[in-house]
């Protein structure tokens, strides 16, 4: 038996995976060998989820039904609004999604837990009900009373009109559906894995999702992008970027949105990603996001100057975000809203062929002794 570490797992490879892949050479992430950058200039939202569940893209008819099932889905019943409303303030938004997922959990009798076309219709519930979630906590922390879903409207507009009571102009509903589709899915990425080590136990899909949003608050990982949101107000002047990173560099502080365990020569979704922000930049920013976006713009350079280190997608996901309206502590939960595809993809792969997740460790601690008397 080896007695090699492997701290954090990294470099380890775990299981093998037929949903996504990082091809190095190419620095592209595909969706079932689809590059994401091909799906994010030709394809919607739907269709991506859609293809992350069935490892193809729909047709028309094929579709057409997906969207009206998910349509069918997005109300959350009475006794969950009284729930999340009940809720603290003082709570991140994480919290209020993981407890609707676990609500929604102890909702769902059924035993089923390893079969593959119940945890699929659990996934499209969920994919279908978290936005509604996140609406309503967006409002009620406004003051504002929630807006209930809206069947006739597709999954992106109806998402704008529960949070704002309109819909958004198409370039913005096609750069929040870049976000979208570029969030979905990573590998084995910490809240991915959280959700599969969960799942190789037999517990069930909600139980697995419910980790996987815990995972996936941390700062270290999709916290970054309300993270960086933070950062960037708190630099507040371009001319303070440099000044600020030195000291912050200094503090030996991890600058957000900054680095990426798999990509060391950068994350193979930004350029895309950026591609939109700028769009939103030209045409909605103000005076105060300008001066956010040139602090972004600085701060990038000089991170590449003082540390050669690349931005992720966390790093254009949060401005964009910013630009469209959302509360900065909504920006993790969106992500959620995608993720919630490639969680529940890994779930159903997971169980396919399982095996308990069961890692060994080196003992550290004092050697045998005695009980004292
Ligand atoms: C996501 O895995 C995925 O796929 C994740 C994700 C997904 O789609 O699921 O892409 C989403 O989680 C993106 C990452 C979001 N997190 C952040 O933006 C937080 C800031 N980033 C870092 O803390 C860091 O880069 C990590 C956590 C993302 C990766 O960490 P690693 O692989 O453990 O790398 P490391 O911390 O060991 O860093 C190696 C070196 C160190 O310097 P040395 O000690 O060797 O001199 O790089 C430095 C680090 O200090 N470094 C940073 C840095 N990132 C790396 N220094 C300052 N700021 C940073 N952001």
């Amino acid at each position: 038996m080896s007695t090699n570490i492997h701290r954090g797992l990294a470099g380890v490879v775990v299981d093998a995976t037929a949903i996504s892949t990082v091809i190095n050479e190419t620095n592209s992430l595909t969706y079932s060998g689809y590059a994401v950058q091909d799906l994010a200039a030709s394809r919607t939202w739907e269709e991506v989820a859609y293809l992350l569940w069935h490892s193809d893209l729909p047709d028309a008819t094929q579709l057409a039904d997906f969207r009206a099932a998910e349509a069918a889905q997005r109300s959350l019943d009475r006794c969950g609004q009284e729930l999340l409303r009940k809720l603290p303030e003082t709570c991140h938004p994480m919290d209020v999604l993981r407890t609707a997922v676990s609500y929604l959990g102890a909702q769902d009798p059924t035993e089923d837990h390893a079969d593959r076309t119940a945890n699929q219709a659990k996934a499209l519930s969920l994919f279908a009900k978290l936005p509604t979630v996140v609406a309503l906590d967006l409002r009620r922390r406004r003051g504002q009373d929630p807006i209930p879903p809206d069947p006739t409207l597709g999954y992106v507009e109806n998402f704008f009109h529960m949070c704002f009571g309109e819909e958004p102009p198409a370039d913005v509903v096609r750069a929040f559906e870049t976000t979208m589709i570029l969030y979905a899915e990573h590998s084995f990425n910490a809240s991915t894995f959280a959700a599969r080590v969960i799942t190789s136990t037999l517990s069930d899909l909600y139980s697995a999702v419910t980790g996987a949003i815990g995972a996936l608050k941390g700062p270290l990982h999709g916290g970054a992008n309300e993270a960086v949101m933070h950062m960037l107000v708190e630099i507040d002047d371009p001319a303070r970027v440099e000044g600020w990173l030195d000291e912050a560099l200094a503090a030996k502080r991890k600058i957000m949105g900054f680095g990426h365990r798999v990509y060391k020569n950068g994350d193979s979704r930004v350029p895309i990603m950026q591609a939109a922000l700028d769009n939103l930049i030209a045409t909605y920013a103000d005076d105060r996001t300008r001066r956010l976006a040139e602090i972004y713009t600085r701060l990038q350079g000089a991170m590449l100057d003082r540390k050669g280190i690349h931005p992720n997608l966390d790093y254009p996901s949060a401005l964009a975000y910013h630009l469209m309206g959302f509360d900065i502590a909504t920006f993790t939960p969106i992500f959620v809203m995608s993720r919630i595809t490639g969680w529940t993809a890994h779930i159903v792969e997971q169980l396919t062929a399982n095996v308990l997740i069961r890692p060994l460790s080196v003992y550290a601690g004092p050697q045998p002794r005695p009980v004292p008397a």
